[in-house]
């Protein structure tokens, strides 16, 4: 663990059950452009922003966004005039906000997608966002990244500026109340990975340490009772805390192996990210268990004891399996795998290196 560190976290937090009804206050004055997801549009949110000025919707983000789709709206929303984006959505809202937040001074077209493949170094501006997660697990609400796929070369590629935070961060748990089993512990686990990744992390220091120990903590006891009682107000408001207090230490750490892991994952064999992302967890600890001090003493305050037999028991009860077979990667796959964390950042991250595997 680093001893000397910064950390930094410019954004502005805004924790509470209704908080969202007080969105108005950070809006007055202000044209706002709407991005979320059509489910939310068909359930009012509309009405429920009817007091703010919002001068364009962008409605139509799918999961996982892809750099053609965005550019389609980054051509309309261009000769849009507006002070502020209002993102209200999951991660992939959150992250299609940011590719749309960014820009240059000729406000060219493919601006944004140059500055991400071909990691142009010239001069940009960003739009200030304010970021409504409606799902506990993203953290993308508090991270100057965001992941953009290009599905036809199978590539994830990441939008990373070190002033990509939002203005402003609302969590409020009653938005997750109405979301199905499957997202609710998906999303859980994304969170639950984000915060061991950022434990056995080569950017880790004390403030992410002890962010990441509460956030795992509170996914650790809380998502077996949540995915049996989702309307449990209680169970929610945990699990938004455990995605905040994640997402205040991966925010300075990023992500490490099992993200990186989940990458070749999702995009061959198309696996949930919540999932993808987690279900090695319990390999990566037994990894790791061991090898340095830090890491074993966050483990034991965790899951109460230094093995993974927790979280093992965490998956069975949740019925997903933590074996690769399961998701269709054969011994052939797992060499692509493994070929794929060469050069990798994300892996690069990480302080597991040599993986037991079991295939
Ligand atoms: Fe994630």
């Amino acid at each position: 663990m680093n001893k000397n560190f910064t950390y930094y976290m410019p954004t502005k937090i805004v924790y509470g059950v209704n908080e969202f009804n007080n969105i108005f206050k950070y809006l007055e004055n202000q044209k706002v452009l709407l991005i979320t997801s059509k489910g939310h549009i068909k359930r009012g949110l509309l009405d429920k922003l009817k007091d703010i000025n919002i001068v364009y919707v962008v409605d139509n983000i799918k999961s996982h966004p892809e750099f053609k789709d965005l550019e389609n709206v980054y051509k309309k929303i261009l000769q849009i005039d507006f002070d502020i984006i209002l993102a209200i959505g999951g991660g992939s809202v959150i992250d299609s906000a940011k590719y749309l937040s960014v820009y240059n001074q000729k406000k060219d077209i493919n601006f944004v997608t140059k500055l991400i493949k071909n990691k142009l170094k010239e001069k940009y501006f960003i739009k200030p966002f304010i970021a409504i997660p409606t799902t506990a697990g993203t953290g993308s609400e508090i991270t100057p990244w965001a992941t953009i796929w290009d599905m036809d070369e199978k590539k994830k590629y990441s939008l990373h500026l070190p002033d990509l935070f939002s203005k402003i961060a609302i969590y409020d748990p009653i938005l997750t109340l109405s979301l199905p089993k499957d997202i609710t512990i998906q999303t859980a686990l994304d969170t639950l990975s984000h915060a061991l990744e950022s434990i056995w992390n080569k950017n880790a220091n004390e403030i992410t340490i002890s962010y990441a120990i509460k956030s795992a903590k509170l996914i650790v006891e809380n998502i077996i009772p949540l995915s049996q009682n989702l309307d449990n107000l209680e169970y929610r408001d945990n699990i938004m805390k455990a995605c905040m207090y994640a997402g205040l230490s991966f925010s300075n750490t990023q992500t490490a192996i099992a993200h990186a892991m989940s990458y070749y994952i999702t995009a061959y064999k198309n696996i949930p990210h919540g999932i993808a992302c987690s279900f090695t967890l319990s390999l990566l600890i037994d990894t790791i268990i061991g090898k340095y001090d830090f890491i074993d003493n966050a483990l034991k305050e965790i899951f109460g004891e230094l093995s993974s037999n927790k979280l093992r028991n965490i998956f069975k009860e949740l019925n997903i399996s933590i074996n690769f077979r399961d998701y269709g990667i054969n011994d052939n796959d797992l060499e692509y795998l493994q070929l794929s964390l060469q050069n990798n950042q994300r892996a690069d991250n990480s302080l597991i290196k040599d993986i037991k595997w079991e295939v």
